[in-house]
């Protein structure tokens, strides 16, 4: 009895790490005791088998997406079987999983910001990849297509993620002025999304550095150091995404990281014999067919279209910046980024960057 204790504890861990490692609806399959720990599943000894193959997708906003997925059976089945596809999606902002999609034979439904946005490929048989149009920045997640048929279930991950940049913010009132819903509707006016704890660490791995702590989307609130120094946490830090931990969203004041994806169309310096003050260059852009670029527009043309222009210029939100992928003497610091001169007052003659879609 006592010789044979830790092979029974061996077989019981053995167990439940197959348990775990297969997805749970709730159920209690018995045939979990037949799994192979790969999240197989056999009954009738026909095995339902779900497949996201890439497991990635990166799309372009606002353009269309499709996330693998299929199922099948081994053996092969002679006559089909009816079975129920839900796709879920866990975002990246640290919410809860939702429903995105499910269907039964060719009816669906959609739910939530993704209502008549999406539906199923159903190319051949077994294809229920799902194809979403019109991407948005709130789209990035991980996703989850699974298969139920009877009381049997499978399931596959696939994972979205937007091209992006990160940029720091600060309203035109000045440094720790936001809560964390303020935060969220600068980050909106400016064409981008609150940045997630992965895209900040993303962008600090590319170099990012910034002594002014920002809010998150999961409610803390950090900043990115990339060469320590002592007003910035100080040196005997390394370097490092510094955080200050979840702030209360009401209360507490900061900055924000902003995260704005590749855009479609082009931001370009306006052609313009004079030099405009705030309201004439908005009206300007206008005339011209477009509209007064935003900072989100201004980081995503930077960063994906190498916008590089050495002329100060205003953007939507009253603030004077320029772009520089090339630096060269007289256009700022040695290294590539866009310039800010802050908030000057709207009465000041300046250039103006426009945005157009086309
Ligand atoms: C995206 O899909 C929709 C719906 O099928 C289609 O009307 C639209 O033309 C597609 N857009 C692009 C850019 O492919
Ligand atoms: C795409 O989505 C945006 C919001 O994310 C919306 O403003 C726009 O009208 C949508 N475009 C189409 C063609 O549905
Ligand atoms: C900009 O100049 C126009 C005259 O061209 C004037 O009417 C307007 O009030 C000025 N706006 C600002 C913000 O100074």
């Amino acid at each position: 009895m006592d010789e044979n204790a830790p092979l029974l504890v061996f077989i019981l861990l053995l167990f439940c790490s197959r348990i775990s490692s297969s997805f749970s609806n709730g159920f209690f399959y018995q045939d979990i005791l037949n799994g192979n720990g790969n999240g197989e599943i056999y009954f009738n000894g026909v095995k339902l088998r779900v497949e996201a193959q890439p497991p990635s997708a990166v799309p372009v906003r606002g353009g269309n997406v499709t996330l693998p997925c299929r199922f099948w059976y081994e053996p092969e089945l002679s006559v089909p079987r009816r079975v129920r596809v839900k796709w879920a999606w866990l975002p990246v902002s640290g919410d809860s999983e939702s429903d995105v999609l499910v269907a039964i034979g060719h009816r669906h439904r959609s739910f939530g910001h993704f209502k008549d946005r999406v539906f199923l490929r159903q190319d051949v048989p077994g294809d229920i990849s799902l194809i979403i149009s019109n991407v948005s920045l709130r789209d990035g997640g991980q996703y989850r297509c699974e298969v139920i048929d009877g009381l049997e279930d499978e399931s596959a991950a696939v994972h979205l993620e937007l091209r992006g940049v990160v940029f720091p913010y600060q309203p035109h009132r000045g440094r720790y002025h936001m809560s964390f819903a303020a935060a969220r509707r600068a980050c909106e006016e400016q064409d981008a999304a609150v940045a997630t704890f992965q895209q900040l660490y993303a962008a600090w791995r590319e170099g990012l550095d910034w002594c002014n702590a920002g809010w998150l989307a999961d409610g803390t609130v950090q900043y990115p150091i990339t060469q320590p120094r002592s007003p910035c946490g100080g040196l005997d830090l390394g370097p490092g995404v510094r955080s200050y931990g979840a702030r209360h969203k009401l209360s507490h004041r900061y900055d924000v990281f902003c995260f704005s994806s590749f855009i479609r169309g082009r931001v370009y310096f306006l052609q313009h014999p004079q030099r405009l003050n705030f309201s004439e260059a908005v009206q300007a852009c206008i005339t011209d067919g477009g509209e007064i670029a935003t900072v989100g527009q201004m980081f995503a043309a930077w960063r994906f279209l190498g916008l590089d222009r050495c002329d100060a210029g205003w953007l939507a939100d009253g603030s004077l910046r320029y772009p520089i992928t090339k630096p060269r003497p007289n256009c700022g610091p040695q290294e590539p980024g866009v310039r800010s001169f802050g908030f000057p007052s709207p009465h000041h003659k300046h250039g103006v960057y426009c945005y157009s879609s086309k």
